[in-house]
C-alpha cells in the first residue's frame, strides 16, 4: 500500500469497502482503514482517532507515521482545519499548506534520537511535497475546487486557541493560517522519506481578526461542505502513478 490519507478534523472515513487494522509499531498501536478505491487499497488514518478523543497535544504522531510507513506507504495526503490570520482567506476557503512556523511545546518532535544511529538533521528547504502540491492543484482546478493560495501554517501547541496577541504576532511573523497539528506530523514524514502535502480548511477567524468570537457551528460548516471535494480530489490523484523524480522528499536527511 503506497498512498495514505489522513484526515483532520471532520474527516473520519472516506469510502465504504472498508476492514480495519490495527499495526503494530515500537511508538505504539495504530488503527488504520484500508479502503479498496479502484482497484488498489488506499490507508485511511484518522488524525484525531474516528472517535475524536486525542487532542493535538497528546495524539502520538511518531506512531501514526511509522505506522503508515510499515504498511509500505509513500504518498500522503492530509486534511488540517484552520483557523485564518490573513485577510485574504476566509471561512469555507480551501488552502495549501506550503510552510509552516512551529510554535509546538512538549510533544516529541522526531525518530531521530541519536546513539547508535547517529546524528541526524532533515532539510526543509520544500517541508509539503512540490510534486503532491502540484498534483493537487490540478486536479483541483479540474474538478472546479477553488483553491484560495498557498498558506503558511503556524502550528500552536493547544488545545486551547490563541489570544489575540498572539494572533496578531503570528501574522507580523508571516503566517496565514494557524491550526495544532501539522508539526510534527509533516516533518515525521520527510524524515523517513515520505511524499507528504497537506490541504486547509478553513473553519474561523483567528480570534481578535473580526468581532465575534470562535463558534463551533461554522467550524462544522466549513467542514462538512469541503471534505468530500477534498478526499475525491486525493482519490482521483492515486488513480494515477506517483513517483519521487519530481521532488526531493526521500533525500532530506543530512547524516553527520
Ligand atoms: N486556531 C488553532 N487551531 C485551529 C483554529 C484556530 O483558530 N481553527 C481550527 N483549528
Amino acid at each position: 500500500m503506497r498512498k495514505a490519507i489522513i484526515g483532520g478534523t471532520g474527516v473520519y472515513g472516506i469510502g465504504e469497502d472498508i476492514f480495519t487494522r490495527i499495526v503494530e509499531t515500537e511508538y505504539g498501536n495504530v488503527e488504520v482503514d484500508i479502503v479498496k478505491i479502484h482497484g488498489e487499497e488506499i490507508v485511511f488514518l484518522a488524525r484525531h482517532g474516528k472517535s475524536h478523543s486525542n487532542p493535538p497535544h497528546l495524539i502520538n504522531y511518531r506512531a501514526n507515521i511509522k505506522a503508515l510507513e510499515r504498511l509500505g506507504v509513500k504518498n500522503i495526503f492530509s486534511t488540517v482545519a484552520v483557523g485564518s490570520c490573513n485577510d485574504k482567506y476566509a471561512p469555507g476557503d480551501i488552502v495549501v499548506i506550503d510552510d509552516f512556523l512551529d510554535f509546538t511545546k512538549v510533544r516529541p518532535i522526531t525518530f531521530h534520537e541519536g546513539g547508535e544511529h547517529r546524528v541526524k538533521h532533515t532539510d526543509m528547504s520544500d517541508p509539503y511535497c512540490r510534486n503532491l502540491r502540484k498534483e493537487f492543484c490540478n486536479i483541483a482546478g479540474r474538478l472546479g475546487i477553488d483553491i484560495q493560495g498557498d498558506s503558511v501554517y503556524i502550528c500552536t501547541e493547544g488545545p486551547r486557541f490563541e489570544t489575540a496577541a498572539e494572533i496578531k504576532m503570528y501574522k507580523k511573523l508571516g503566517g496565514d493560517v494557524v491550526g495544532m497539528t501539522n508539526v510534527p506530523e509533516v516533518v515525521l514524514a520527510k524524515e523517513l522519506g515520505m511524499c507528504y502535502a497537506a490541504v486547509g480548511i478553513i473553519t474561523n477567524w483567528c480570534t481578535g481578526m473580526k468581532s465575534e468570537a470562535i463558534a463551533l457551528h461554522d467550524i462544522q460548516g466549513a467542514l462538512g461542505k469541503n471534505k468530500e471535494r477534498i478526499t475525491k480530489a486525493f482519490l482521483e490523484i492515486f488513480k494515477g502513478e506517483l513517483n519521487q523524480e519530481n521532488c526531493m522528499c526521500n533525500k532530506a536527511i543530512i547524516e553527520l
